[in-house]
């Protein structure tokens, strides 16, 4: 090479450092847009874009481009959209993941590319620990769970039934309600797991009815409470004295307003909840009610919100450097005040440590809400420590 040459290489270099630092940083959100599970992917990305017009596109100098794709809740299309958007896509953090096995099937590609994998909705304890990249603004069941595990026994539920989808989620909400409710002092009937996909509660229910619980825990994934509900209620549980409790999934507040007088009475613990009272949840309810005509947030909406939350403060941290490595350790400690309340998130497993409240299905002005009447504080996941 001649000395022009080189001179000109040189040029070119000093040129294109400051014009890559300048590049967007992608983030690529996966959702289950269409399919069962799509009001998950609608709250999340509803939430995410609000975040997105209430802070800016641009952090620390760099413009944050989101890149949509939905996988329809099927883990292989999950798994080969993040690999396309990390190869071709060049994402610097991938984001989304509706549905525990998403999430999972997800995990070595956020490993093997050293790419931040932010988890806004699948909350099975152990995906933290499938790649030291992966992040948590949602929750885990076992953390939900708790609250209302440690509430029953000690509000006059001294024998329950569980009844949880048949997954991976729901094996943690049934294994944290029965150890706990159990160490309480309660004592558990019977453990019940219906499918995930086209689940038929009728069967189910009846058993529980048969069985004279004093209570029903239940977990179902967002989206699905409003058809355990309506089957409650025709089967007579409630008339029969049977009360329904369980992670705040079941009460979904996206839903809540269609389920009707059925839901009323319903305690369950969760860590978000549309009534929460507090100014940023203020902002946050009015916010996502303007940009989607009118619907109400849900925890997978407040999470989606929350994601991007993560991304920002950590870029801001980083001083606009997306480097895996750089962001994932920027989002280590992260400490802030979400719609939720205190939110941080845990150094050692980068999962998030929240309140978990127990709140009371009540109407208030002719609406539904999860009222919420007591809390744990900085809950960190009581899965982990097994
Ligand atoms: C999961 C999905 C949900 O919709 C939910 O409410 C809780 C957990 C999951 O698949 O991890």
């Amino acid at each position: 090479m001649n000395k022009h040459l080189l001179a000109a290489a040189a040029v070119f270099a000093a040129l294109a450092g400051p014009a890559a630092a300048a590049d967007s940083v992608k983030v690529g959100l996966i959702l289950p847009m269409t399919g069962p599970f799509a009001s998950t992917g609608r709250a999340i990305e509803a939430a995410a874009r609000l975040y997105m017009a209430e802070h800016g596109d641009t952090v620390a100098g760099r413009k944050i481009e989101l890149k949509l794709e939905d996988d329809g809740g099927v883990a292989d299309k999950t798994k080969r959209i993040a690999q396309e958007m990390v190869v071709r896509d060049q994402v610097k953090v991938l984001a989304g993941f509706g549905l525990t096995p998403l999430a999972f099937a997800t995990a070595p590609i956020a490993e093997q590319a050293k790419v931040p994998m932010v988890v806004t909705a699948a909350a099975t304890s152990s995906i933290t620990e499938k790649s030291a990249y992966i992040a948590r603004t949602s929750f885990t069941l076992p953390q939900a769970a708790l609250g209302i595990a440690e509430w029953a026994p000690k509000n006059g539920i001294k024998s329950a039934v569980t009844l949880v989808s048949d997954y991976a989620p729901g094996v943690d909400a049934e294994k944290t309600f029965v150890q706990v409710f159990q160490k309480g002092g309660g004592t558990v009937a019977e453990s019940l797991r219906v499918p995930l996909a086209n689940p038929d509660f009728a069967p189910f229910l009846q058993r529980v009815k048969d069985a004279k619980p004093d209570a029903l825990f239940i977990f179902v994934p967002s989206g699905v409470g409003a058809a355990v509900m309506k089957q409650f209620q025709e089967r007579g549980l409630a008339d029969a004295g049977i009360k329904l409790i369980g992670t705040g999934d079941v009460v979904d507040d996206d839903i809540l307003n269609k389920m009707g007088d059925p839901a009323l009475g319903a305690v369950t613990s969760h860590h978000y909840s549309a009534a929460h009272d507090s100014p940023e949840n203020r902002k946050f309810v009015a916010g996502y009610g303007k940009a989607t005509g009118g619907n109400r947030p849900n925890f997978m909406a407040v999470a989606g919100y929350d994601g991007m939350h993560l991304i920002y403060a950590a870029l801001a941290k980083t001083g606009g450097d997306a480097d895996g490595d750089k962001l994932i350790a920027a989002m280590k400690g992260m400490a802030w005040t979400s719609p939720r309340g205190p939110v941080s998130i845990d150094p050692e497993t980068r999962d998030i440590v929240q309140d978990v409240y127990i709140r009371r299905v009540e109407k208030k002005d002719g609406e539904l809400w999860n009222v919420e009447f007591d809390k744990l504080v900085a809950v960190r996941d009581p899965g982990k420590a097994k």
